[in-house]
């Protein structure tokens, strides 16, 4: 190929990307015999592709982050405008955009105090992990140094969030792991049957007791914090049980172990409430968050904590070690948090959290109706706008249906124009999970356009 580029012409686009790029999640040999999918706009729900092909993007950006819809342009303005002024400042010192979003931020979060900037999701639970370690050394002489987390859920793509990954499929080949991450029990009722001595009545609260003994095993004094998704993502749509937080935050409190959440797919409105943990009235020492913060238009993710947990980083200034000695490079980018305040004043003027709370019920009614219809739909799952219904091929022993059926679906559906997703290469055997988590703006003809194509997806597939 020669030099000249002209980004309008796409078949010229196709060319340099299966040449040059190195997609995520991906495995590239279908790519020497069909084009890989070039995204090349969007609006509201909607994209379209290289061949001027429309989508109904029912998973927000594949990976639940558009929060507020594709094409906003007084997002982009807000960045621009902030860009000409100051584009980047290390976050050693502040800023004014990152001072404002902060504030803006703990408004919404009783009991929270301290906004520690960073740029993906991955990176702030690793700042929370470092943060546990810290405190460990500083206050309890090294003890209190482990970190529990949950079979199923997933905290980001580096080792150390590995080291903490409940998804062994995720994890496959990628070890050895940090030591010192300790794993917990998930709490699908639905797979309870699968769990050693699970009861019939308070599952939730069994399902909270398996990490008391956990703590118990390892020993108390060794277990500095436990890390947990409020609604599992992409481990398969789990929703916790009744009883669940409440207990886990009691456990926390006994054995005085940080409760950290990982709000990074459920923060900023997916849920219906601005964050994922407050549907259970628990007081967390540290919260993540970024996918949904600023929808996509800047990278910028944040580690929220709270002033106790803060205190403990200023508390001997004599002591040469004793602040968090930690930076992000982009961190101090400005666009983060100019496009973050923008998208939370949409989130509030277009009254989002209600409507993802409304379209989320039309979402539930939906998917149960198609269970009615559809034997292959052994469970459905959902909180707000993270919904999701899960296939097996009895609907009596649960067997989950093979990965490639699951993904017919998936493909049928974006044949019709509508981009679905399912639990992926993440637990194995275990990857039947439709995912649906459209763009907190949509409309109830837009909900009825994502279960009408998967009621046809599943009429074709599964006859
Ligand atoms: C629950 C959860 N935590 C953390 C991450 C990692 O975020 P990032 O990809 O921004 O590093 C993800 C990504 O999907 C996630 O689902």
């Amino acid at each position: 190929m020669d030099g000249t580029f002209n980004e309008n012409d796409l078949s010229r686009v196709v060319e340099a990307d299966r040449a040059h790029v190195w997609h995520h999640l991906s495995q590239h040999k279908p790519y020497e015999t069909s084009d890989p999918r070039i995204i090349v706009e969007g609006k509201g729900l909607r994209v379209w592709d290289q061949k001027g092909k429309e989508h109904l993007d029912a998973v927000s950006g594949a990976v639940w982050t558009v929060n507020v819809g594709y094409g906003r342009e007084s997002i982009a303005n807000a960045i621009r405008d902030q860009l000409i002024k100051l584009n980047y400042f290390a976050g050693a010192a502040g800023s004014v955009p990152g001072a404002i979003f902060a504030e803006k931020l703990i408004e919404k979060m009783p009991g929270m105090s301290r906004v520690y900037y960073c740029n993906s999701g991955s990176e702030a639970n690793e700042k929370a992990f470092k943060m546990v370690r810290q405190i460990a050394h500083a206050k309890y002489g090294g003890k209190k140094w482990k970190i529990l987390y949950r079979d199923r859920d997933y905290h980001g793509t580096t080792i150390g969030c590995l080291s903490a990954g409940g998804q062994d499929e995720r994890n496959a080949q990628y070890g050895p792991f940090a030591p010192g991450f300790v794993r917990v029990p998930h709490c699908l009722e639905y797979r309870k049957h699968e769990q050693e001595g699970a009861p019939v009545e308070n599952y939730g609260e069994w399902a909270a007791d398996q990490i008391e003994a956990v703590i118990l095993a390892e020993g108390p004094d060794t277990v500095g914090a436990i890390c947990l998704e409020p609604v599992t993502a992409g481990g398969g749509v789990i929703t916790p049980p009744k009883g669940y937080w409440e207990r886990v935050q009691e456990i926390c409190r006994k054995y005085d172990i940080l409760l950290h959440i990982d709000e990074v797919v459920c923060g900023v409105g997916r849920t219906g409430t601005w964050f994922g943990y407050q549907h259970y009235g628990i007081q967390p020492d540290m919260v993540t968050m970024a996918k949904g913060v600023a929808s996509g238009y800047a990278a910028i993710a944040c580690l929220v904590t709270t002033e106790a947990v803060f205190e403990k980083f200023k508390d001997q200034p004599e002591d040469r070690l004793n602040y968090f000695r930690d930076i992000s490079t982009f961190g101090g980018c400005t666009a983060g948090p100019a496009a973050a305040i923008e998208n939370m004043r949409i989130i509030e003027d277009e009254d989002l959290l209600a409507n993802t709370l409304k379209m989320g019920e039309r979402m539930m009614n939906n998917l149960h109706a198609l269970m009615d219809k559809h034997k292959v739909i052994g469970d459905v799952r959902g909180k707000g706008l993270f919904c999701g219904a899960e296939l097996v091929t009895d609907r009596v022993t649960k067997e989950p249906v093979p990965e490639k059926m699951a993904q017919a679906v998936t493909a049928d559906c974006m044949a019709q124009g509508v981009i679905v997703g399912v639990t992926n290469r993440s637990i194995p055997g275990r990857n039947n999970t439709l995912c649906f988590s459209p763009a907190l703006i949509a409309r109830p003809d837009d909900i009825d356009q994502i279960t009408d194509a998967v009621d046809r997806a599943l009429t074709r597939v599964f006859g």
